[in-house]
């Protein structure tokens, strides 16, 4: 399985910290953002890694990582997308990368205390569809909310003013090749985006999609509010913990 890491858009929801450099290079505790969604690939045993960046900086990263060493890696690979098209819309630049392979798609503000290790597994035993993980939170109407009857899950609504349960869907996707046919038929959002929601609502009315829930503390890193509690929850614990115990 591949690994892929969305770090375009222009974090406008951070300005003035992004105005003149790029929103995944902001320090989270004591390493920039990015540091964190490479390390929980590479924690899951994914070390095939391309980055989507775009914005301002985007040199920078070439400059902070490089091919990777600080990480045991040998090779990073990296592209850029213009504009802010949607997450699904960065997605759509790493079809020739992923080369008919399943891909672990992790959105570059998303921090987690421990690991996927096993839902990477668990997902790899599936084969094909899509997985997403889900953590129970106290701000639902911030992200992708899903209703659920029991394991199943319905449908997945966007920043749902009314959320039909109290989990978000995480920042992490797990999806088979399909996932660039079904971008080519999404229409933008009214924000003018190509949704990842859409995504996986496609693979949740086929019948494709499977979830599991995280364990240990999840956060985005996108807004002022989130930015603190991530560097707050990385101080008191530290993230990426490869021994925490998971039913994810
Ligand atoms: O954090 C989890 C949430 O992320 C999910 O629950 C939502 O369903 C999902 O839509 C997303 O919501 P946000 O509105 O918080 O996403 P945001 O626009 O902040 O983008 C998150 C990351 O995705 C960002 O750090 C970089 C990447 N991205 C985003 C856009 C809009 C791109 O690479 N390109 C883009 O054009």
């Amino acid at each position: 399985m591949k690994g892929v890491i969305l770090a375009g858009g222009l974090g406008t929801r951070l300005n003035p910290l992004t105005k003149v450099t790029n929103k995944h290079l902001l320090p989270v505790y004591n390493q920039p953002m990015i540091y964190y969604p490479i390390q929980t690939l590479i924690n899951a045993g994914i070390d095939d890694i391309m980055i989507v960046t775009g914005g301002n900086s985007a040199g920078d990263f070439l400059k902070l990582l490089g091919n990777g060493k600080d990480f045991g890696l040998k090779h990073l690979n990296y592209t850029y997308q213009e504009g802010e098209g949607g997450i699904a819309d960065a997605l759509s630049l790493v079809e020739h990368f992923a080369d008919k392979e399943s891909i672990c798609v992790i959105l570059g503000d998303n921090i987690i205390e421990g690991n996927i290790k096993l839902a990477a597994k668990t997902y790899l035993n599936q084969g094909t569809g899509a997985k997403i993980l889900l953590k129970e939170v106290s701000d639902p109407q911030r992200f992708g909310v899903p209703e659920l009857d029991g394991k199943k899950v319905l449908r997945i609504e966007e920043k749902p003013e009314k959320p039909k349960s109290q989990f978000a869907v995480i920042g992490i996707y797990f999806y088979d090749n399909n996932v660039f046919d079904v971008i080519r038929t999404l229409k933008p959002s009214e924000r003018g985006e190509l949704e990842i929601t859409d995504v996986n609502n496609h693979y949740i009315k086929k019948k494709e999609m499977t979830w599991d829930e995280l364990t240990g503390w999840w956060t985005d890193a996108g807004t002022f509010g989130s930015l603190h509690t991530a560097t707050n929850l990385v101080a008191k614990t530290g993230a990426n913990n490869i021994e925490l115990n998971q039913n994810a």
